[in-house]
């Protein structure tokens, strides 16, 4: 590291694409999760309040793969765990992601802004908790005891994301912006590069262009599992 120099503070955004050399479905991809279903018919606080069975059906099923069908992390995700924990500098992990795959890689500094698959949400008490397996048998709260009353601890589209506010500071501050692995679709972490365009540098890394690609600074276009350990490793060597 050149004397006096500060490492850049680093926000690191991913979507579904870095799990999909996991075994993952992405959403948007022509075989993708909403090829299959209509996000009307699953991932809105209507669709819950119209047809619970079929939304609870939808995320039990996709827990139960996370959970039993050997989905494990892939180098895309064991890279960036290891720069967390080597990086001299400020870090910070977003995923959109609900799977737990970042944080079963080792990630710490990691907010899931779309909620976690692996956790519940109580209609009556609001305790968050581990999820059981299944909630479309109605099994009751941990916390308040009350059947029946536990939902999907993810974000539907027209709810707010998650630590919006924790993640605004991290954009603030931050020097290097890395999108990983997302169409650049949805908002509000579609308009982080905009936000941070022209102070920090800005890097997309996806299998094809995002539909803000023109807003990166540097887009390369590969698999994850290849384009994120060479970053990791050309990012650490520059600040050794
Ligand atoms: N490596 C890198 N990128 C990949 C790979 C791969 N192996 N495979 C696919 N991709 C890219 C696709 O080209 C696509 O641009 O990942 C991106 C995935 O985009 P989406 O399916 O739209 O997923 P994402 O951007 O995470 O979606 C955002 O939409 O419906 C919601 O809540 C859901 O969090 C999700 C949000």
């Amino acid at each position: 590291m050149a004397p006096g120099a500060r490492p850049p503070n680093i926000v690191v955004l991913t979507g579904a694409g870095i799990s999909r050399e996991s075994g993952l479905h992405t959403f948007r991809d022509p075989e993708g999760i909403w090829a299959q279903v209509r996000i009307e018919d699953v991932a809105t606080p209507e669709a819950f309040a119209r047809d619970p069975a079929c939304v609870q059906a939808f995320y039990d099923a996709r827990r139960m793969q996370l959970r039993n069908a050997g989905v494990e992390p892939n180098a895309a995700h064991r890279a960036l765990a290891e720069l967390e924990a080597r990086w001299p500098g400020g870090f910070l992990l977003v995923t959109q992601n609900v799977d737990d795959l970042h944080g079963r890689a080792g990630s710490r500094r990691l907010i899931a802004m779309h909620g976690e698959l692996a956790k519940a949400r109580c209609l009556t008490c609001h305790a968050v908790v581990v999820s059981p397996d299944t909630l479309a048998d109605g099994p009751a709260c941990p916390a308040c005891g009350v059947p029946g009353r536990l939902r999907p601890h993810v974000v539907w589209f027209g709810e707010m994301p998650l630590e919006m506010e924790r993640i605004g500071e991290a954009l603030s501050v931050c020097d290097l912006f890395v999108s990983i692995g997302t169409s650049g679709a949805v908002y509000p972490a579609a308009g982080f590069v905009a936000e941070v365009r022209g102070r920090a540098e800005t890097l997309e890394l996806n299998l094809e262009p995002s539909e803000g690609t023109r807003l990166f600074d540097e887009a390369r276009h590969g698999p994850a599992t290849r384009l994120v350990p060479q970053w990791v490793g050309e990012v650490m060597a520059r600040w050794r």
